[in-house]
């Protein structure tokens, strides 16, 4: 174990090979699921785990499984990975790291000719970011979501995700979920200011927040900008805004722990000269506690109402996603806490603010995360970033957690 080392200069390239898909201007990835920057993703990966001695496998969600086989026949693998699609305008980590570290310690235990007891998988879960489509492949993986509710979703444009997952050539033979695995672990970017500030290099991850996710709609009366009086307009806009700003005081009101965002917004007719008749959006709830979380919905409840009320306009809530607050394995935590201080690097416990697709895993298995900083805690964005030596640490940390759980086998 003690020369056996995880290669940080190919660990790097990859990542930055993989940052060249859908590169945008500021220095960001734009692979949004299943478009052909996220084909392109996933053929690298799938070329590079089949160079590396993997097996491939693809599920009818396209979640793709590499595995590198272990000596015991009947062990259960231990997965690790993360997403390789991204946010509009995201970085080049978020999700792409947990999946190239990952990689990186396949190669690095072929360098080193180790067979593991158990064997390995790396997974690259379908649609984790959820901006495209609501449903991701890990989600439908664990029950959560159906498989026919995530066929069936459209984008903006309404491109529906089973034919774009057809076109693309990842809807796979395999049947989704039902897969067993020993336990999963995650390594991710922490996305948030933490390890930053207190100096440390590995975030010991024990759980995540949970989370809602809504669409809303407000139905108003389009109407003539010139004609109609004041008093008399249904203006669904002007009630979106209302309420944007009410929802975003109900979220302060539950700070720090509490966050809410609308982070997407759509007018009718969007005309200069008519009032607009019809708003959708979307809104982001979490909290640590689930008491919490479910107050702030019924809060949300109660402010669509008193603006029907006050105004007249229809506002409907549909409810997209719901995921209680998560907590890890305890002996998966301890697994990630001791292979960081056996790497020497230092460690702190973190709660996770993001979801992640080890938050639906821990529903059915044994799970673990760990975290590795990034520059200014900035995610979701093209300027994230994280330094070749903390993405190199996360990685020998990942690899000496996999080797821990793989000998348990
Ligand atoms: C995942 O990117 C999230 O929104 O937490
Ligand atoms: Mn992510
Ligand atoms: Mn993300």
């Amino acid at each position: 174990m003690s020369e056996l080392r995880i290669n940080p200069e190919r660990l790097w390239d990859s990542l930055m090979r993989m940052a060249e898909i859908g590169a945008t201007e500021k220095g960001g990835c734009c692979r949004l699921a299943l478009s052909d920057e996220d084909k392109a993703g996933r053929d690298l990966f799938v070329a590079w785990a089949r160079e590396a001695g993997c097996d491939v496998s693809i599920d009818a969600m396209g979640n793709i499984f590499a595995r590198r086989p272990g000596r015991k026949k009947s062990a259960l693998p231990i997965a690790t990975g993360s997403h390789l699609d991204t946010q509009p305008t995201g970085g080049r980590f978020d999700g792409a790291y947990g999946v190239l570290a990952g990689l990186e310690v396949v190669r690095a235990l072929n360098d080193a000719e180790i067979e593991t007891k158990a064997p390995l998988e790396i997974v690259v879960w379908t649609n984790e970011e959820g901006t495209r489509f609501p449903f991701g492949g890990s989600s439908v993986f664990v029950g959560q979501a159906s498989l026919q509710a995530a066929y069936a979703a459209q984008d903006v444009d309404g491109l529906n995700f089973a034919e774009e997952l057809d076109r693309i050539g990842y809807r796979g033979q395999l049947p989704c979920g039902g897969r067993p695995l020993d336990a999963y672990f995650e390594a991710h970017i922490e996305q948030g200011p933490v390890l930053e500030a207190t100096g440390e290099t590995i975030g010991v991850v024990t759980g995540a927040r949970g989370q809602a996710r809504f669409d809303i709609t407000i139905t108003g009366m389009e109407a003539h900008a010139g004609t109609t009086p004041m008093p008399a307009r249904k203006d669904a806009l002007v009630s979106a805004a209302e309420l944007i700003r009410a929802f975003n005081h109900l979220g302060l009101a539950h700070a720090p722990s509490g966050v809410c965002t609308v982070g997407r917004i759509a007018c009718s007719p969007n005309a200069r000269n008519t009032i607009p008749g019809r708003v959708d959006f979307t809104i982001d709830l979490r909290h640590p506690e689930r008491r919490e979380l479910d107050e702030m919905i019924l809060e949300i409840r109660a402010l669509c109402r008193a603006e029907t009320e006050r105004t007249g306009v229809i506002v409907e809530l549909r409810r997209v996603d719901y995921e209680e607050p998560v907590e890890f394995d305890p002996t998966c935590i301890a697994t990630v806490r001791d292979a960081a201080e056996a790497a020497g690097h230092g460690s702190q416990e973190i709660f996770s603010g993001a979801g992640h697709d080890a938050c639906y895993l821990a529903r059915l298995l044994p799970v673990g995360m760990l975290f590795i900083p990034c520059k200014d805690g900035l995610s979701h964005n093209e300027l994230e970033s994280a330094t070749p030596e903390d993405c190199a640490a996360g990685t020998e940390v990942l690899l000496r957690t996999l080797l821990k759980q793989a000998k348990r086998a």
